[in-house]
């Protein structure tokens, strides 16, 4: 499926946490939508070797490095927009902090995942509306949060919290940016067959994709009976981005193979 959502293509978009992962899949649905591109992101590696090979595919896009949570850097990040493109009007907040605590974590825990799934989220988010034309933006914001921000899970307290923040933020930031045509939604995935849980699974549980898909407790307790694709989260991403999702904000779509449903 790509270059069919209404009122992509042509746009600028700004994807944190665009260099790999779900991240990387939500760049080349854009791309493939024909917007132009902007990752903001500090993993330099994976994110040059993601625009190399899209810029030898054709496509428009941009790698600013830098942390969500250093206000000078995303600030550049903005700066650095070439003055040719149109200013970005599409936004999605995937960089998050993956911290795995319960009560037992310290503050410096605590900072490590409110700083950049809510601190850079938003210093972000503040960056983006400042570029905005005054009227008439007819500008979306996508935040990342995760079925774990509506449910508890044992020793996930500064995850969970997080993500549970981002469903808050998302709502506030949809009232407070509908006077100026930005609307604003989240996303709520179950687990993304990416390389870190590929990792985790093969490594913490000895399992490789089929057999986890196939243990009740891992794969088997989405009632589609398997992992998601970081493209199956990337497409829904660019709906809520588009003019197909006109009338959408303030709202969180479970992208979870139904595992909220029961
Ligand atoms: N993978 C899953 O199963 C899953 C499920 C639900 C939600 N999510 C959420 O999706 C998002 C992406 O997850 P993923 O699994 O693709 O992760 P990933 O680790 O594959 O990619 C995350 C990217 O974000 C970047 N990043 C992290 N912190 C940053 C910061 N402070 N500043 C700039 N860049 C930063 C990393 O460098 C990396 O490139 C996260 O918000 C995560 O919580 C993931």
């Amino acid at each position: 499926m790509s270059g069919r959502l209404a009122g992509l293509a042509g746009r600028t978009a700004v994807v944190t946490g665009g260099a790999q992962g779900i991240g990387a899949a939500v760049v080349e649905r854009l791309c493939a939508e024909g917007c132009r591109v902007v990752i903001l992101d500090k993993d330099p590696a994976h994110g040059r070797t993601l625009v190399d090979g899209l810029r030898q595919q054709g496509h428009t896009v941009r790698l600013a490095v830098g942390d969500v949570t250093d206000a000078a850097a995303v600030r550049t990040a903005f700066a650095g927009v070439p003055a040719h493109w149109s200013p970005p009007t599409l936004l999605v907040n995937l960089a998050a902090g993956f911290v795995f605590k319960g009560l037992e974590a310290t503050a410096a825990d605590w900072r490590a995942v409110l700083d950049p799934t809510i601190v850079g989220l938003s210093l972000v988010t503040r960056s983006f509306v400042a570029g905005l034309p005054e009227r008439d933006a007819d500008a979306a914001i996508v935040n990342m949060a995760s079925i774990s921000a509506h449910i508890a899970q044992e020793g996930y307290l500064t995850y969970n919290s997080s993500k549970a923040a981002v469903l808050g933020l998302t709502r506030c930031l949809a009232q407070e940016l509908a006077p100026r045509g930005v609307r604003v939604n989240s996303v709520s995935p179950g687990t993304v067959w990416n390389a870190n849980n590929e990792r985790y699974h093969r490594e913490a549980l000895g399992l490789d994709r089929a057999a986890a898909e196939a243990a009740p407790e891992h794969g088997g307790k989405f009632l589609l009976g398997r992992f998601a694709d970081p493209a199956e989260v990337a497409a829904p991403i660019a709906f809520l981005l588009s003019a197909e999702a006109s009338f959408i904000t303030g709202t969180d779509l479970a992208v979870d193979g139904g595992y909220l449903a029961v």
